[in-house]
């Protein structure tokens, strides 16, 4: 089992076939959202396997309560501009609330655009039972697709909250089997969300295809955390589950606090900061001016 050498740097495509190599190798998988290409730029940079547009984009970047009201339309503008930055990663676009669950066609429709307007090299899908159906569908269509099972956000209210997960054995056993169901369906990879870890381990174990945890321990092959969340970007509380790699928010108040300060004080801008032009052309432009007032003058 190797867990600490990262996988080799490439600037090509990774291929899906990859995660599955890496669950057998015992290599841990990376996965952050992101939501504009800037920033996909920068998880490519640091070389993660998976860039998420989640639909966690509702509340992070869109300022909403929660996932479900996220429309396809909002979700493909994210995802298109994701692309444009994770050239190396696999990028996954999340299938908000409403654009899968009607039938298969529409799933299939919307994932389609996914794919062909939002340049998504897979999507990604809440839930079992009927999701199952979906999974087949889409993938019957050429489409991968990642799952998620735990805590799906999309179903917030059916669950009570934004709470932990498979916590008694009767639930444990049907995400057990609904990980396997989804495996059976041709999910490539299936999103853990806040469950135990002893559960989401024995699924792990399960599984041909690799797991990544989100609250749900170490035992999964891979993790996914939040891009706002990861740097210290979301106001107010985080879960639990969150480790905050750094606090961009403060930085980023400070440095609008000094520029705020420098503009209203005129320190800023500064003559670097700004265009030069010759002593000739400014003459003349004055003298054109004068001449043009001259004009005006005799005029009125
Ligand atoms: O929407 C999202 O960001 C997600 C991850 C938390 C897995 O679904």
């Amino acid at each position: 089992m190797n867990t600490s050498s990262p996988p080799p740097e490439s600037h090509s495509k990774l291929s899906l076939l990859e995660l599955p190599a890496m669950k057998r190798r015992g290599q841990k998988i990376v996965v952050v959202t992101a939501y504009d290409a800037p920033s996909a730029r920068l998880a490519d940079a640091a070389n993660v396997e998976i860039v998420l547009v989640g639909d966690s984009a509702a509340m992070t970047v869109l300022g909403l309560e929660s996932t479900v009201p996220a429309t396809v339309d909002e979700m493909l503008v994210l995802t298109r501009a994701a692309s444009r930055g994770a050239r190396r990663a696999i990028l996954v676009a999340d299938m908000p609330f409403g654009s899968f669950q009607v039938s298969d066609e529409r799933a299939v429709e919307n994932a389609i655009r996914f794919m062909k307007e939002g340049g998504a090299d897979a999507v990604k899908l809440e839930g079992a039972g009927r999701t199952l159906t979906r999974v087949r569908a889409l993938i019957d269509a050429g489409i991968a697709v990642m799952g998620h099972l735990g805590l799906t956000p999309q179903s917030v209210t059916l669950l009570g909250g934004y709470k932990p997960q498979g916590r008694t054995a009767a639930q444990a056993h049907r995400f057990y089997e609904e990980a396997l169901a989804l495996e059976q369906a041709g999910c490539f990879a299936l999103v853990l969300e806040a469950v135990p870890p002893p559960v989401a381990a024995r699924i792990t174990q399960a599984l041909k295809i690799p797991t990544i945890g989100i609250g749900a321990g170490v035992g999964c092959d891979g993790q996914v955390l939040v891009w706002h969340d990861l740097l210290g970007l979301t106001s107010g509380s985080v879960p639990r589950f969150v480790k905050q790699y750094a606090d961009l928010s403060s930085t980023i108040l400070r440095a609008l606090k000094t520029y705020v300060a420098d503009v209203r004080a005129g320190a800023f801008p500064e003559p670097q900061h700004t265009y030069t032009m010759s002593a000739e052309e400014l003459e003349l432009f004055e003298a054109e001016l004068a001449a043009g007032a001259s004009r005006r003058q005799a005029r009125e």
